[in-house]
């Protein structure tokens, strides 16, 4: 029998989840990310990420080590062999993008280092500088994204495996003998990585689609050509406008993603503008898939009427309407 909720207590009775979009986003309020969280606040904010995939934390003026504290509660920071990052606090990477230093490779949908053996579980991302006009995010479910596709394209691709590469990170390297030594330094300690095609979600058993275009290259066991034509059908549910949710930045928000059930992408609309955000990554573990009998896998939600799902119904009741005007004629 599942266990009766009980109501929250102490700090925690302020906190309050307000979800955001159909699929995906909250926000919480309530929360005080200056301070250690207490477990049962805590325990909010971590079911609120499982279950809208992506939570949003205004007002949060918060110093970098607190950023860090915060991620720290939900396990260890990871250290991105790419970006940016402080020097003395390698796990806090900085992404100050203007006029002289362009945004890089945030503008393709992605979920975060999904080269590595053990992706990131979840990113914290904090905006300290927002431009004017533009420099938003976008999030996409990919729990949503998979559970509309039809059920012969699910049978299909269940079970599947894909090939994951460090991609536009080889664009850091120039051409000179000491940059390419650089890059097969960095290809030999990231090799290509294999995870399924179809992710379930350790925690909730959702099953997710995990391939990105910014490193998935390839689907296992298929030629190059039936590869790319399910490749470019896959990427193209993230870019369904019906699994997103849109973020416009203020300074001072703290917005949290799971990287198991989500891809985002950042909106390259504000150059020359200054867009400075600070962001800390969780380890993960490496992905599974259906069939591996980790966590039983949840059963798709029926997502109906959006742009790519089963279509056999759609335009009958304005059909039916139609019809019945021409019958009254
Ligand atoms: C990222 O891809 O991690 C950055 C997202 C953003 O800058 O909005």
């Amino acid at each position: 029998m599942p266990e009766p909720m009980r109501a929250a207590t102490g700090r925690a009775a302020a906190v309050e989840v307000e979800q955001l979009g159909a699929y995906l986003g909250a926000e919480i309020r309530g929360v005080d990310l200056s301070q250690p969280l207490d477990d049962e606040t805590f325990q909010i904010v971590h079911d609120a990420l499982v279950e809208h995939e992506v939570i949003l934390i205004p007002d949060q003026d918060i110093t970098v080590d607190q950023q860090m504290a915060f991620g720290r509660r939900f396990g260890e920071l990871s250290i991105h062999p790419f970006s940016p990052n402080l020097k003395d606090k390698p796990e806090l990477i900085v992404l100050d993008y203007n006029e002289g230093n362009p945004a890089f490779a945030t503008d393709v949908w992605h979920s975060d280092e999904t080269f590595r053996e053990e992706p990131p579980m979840a990113t914290i991302l904090r905006s300290v500088l927002v431009p004017k006009v533009g420099g938003d995010t976008m999030w996409a479910s990919m729990t949503a994204a998979y559970d509309a596709l039809s059920d012969r394209i699910r049978n299909q691709i269940d079970g599947l495996e894909a090939i994951y590469d460090i991609g536009p990170f080889r664009r850091l390297f120039p051409d000179t003998p000491e940059g390419r030594a650089g890059m097969r330094k960095m290809e030999d300690l990231y090799p290509p990585q294999s995870h399924p095609i179809v992710r379930v979600h350790p925690v909730s058993g959702r099953k997710a689609l995990f391939v990105n275009p910014q490193f998935t290259i390839a689907i296992k066991d298929m030629s190059e050509r039936e590869s790319r034509m399910m490749l470019d059908l896959l990427f193209r549910q993230a870019e369904t406008p019906e699994y997103q949710f849109r973020l416009r930045w203020k300074p001072n928000m703290v917005v949290m993603w799971d990287n198991r059930s989500t891809q985002h992408y950042a909106v390259h609309d504000y150059y020359p503008q200054r867009r400075k955000m600070e962001r800390v990554t969780i380890k993960g573990d490496r992905p599974f898939g259906i069939g591996a009998g980790r966590v039983a896998a949840a059963p798709p939600r029926a997502i109906r009427n959006v742009a790519s799902g089963p279509h056999t119904e759609r335009g009958d009741g304005q059909a039916r309407q139609f019809q019945r005007l021409i019958a009254e004629e």
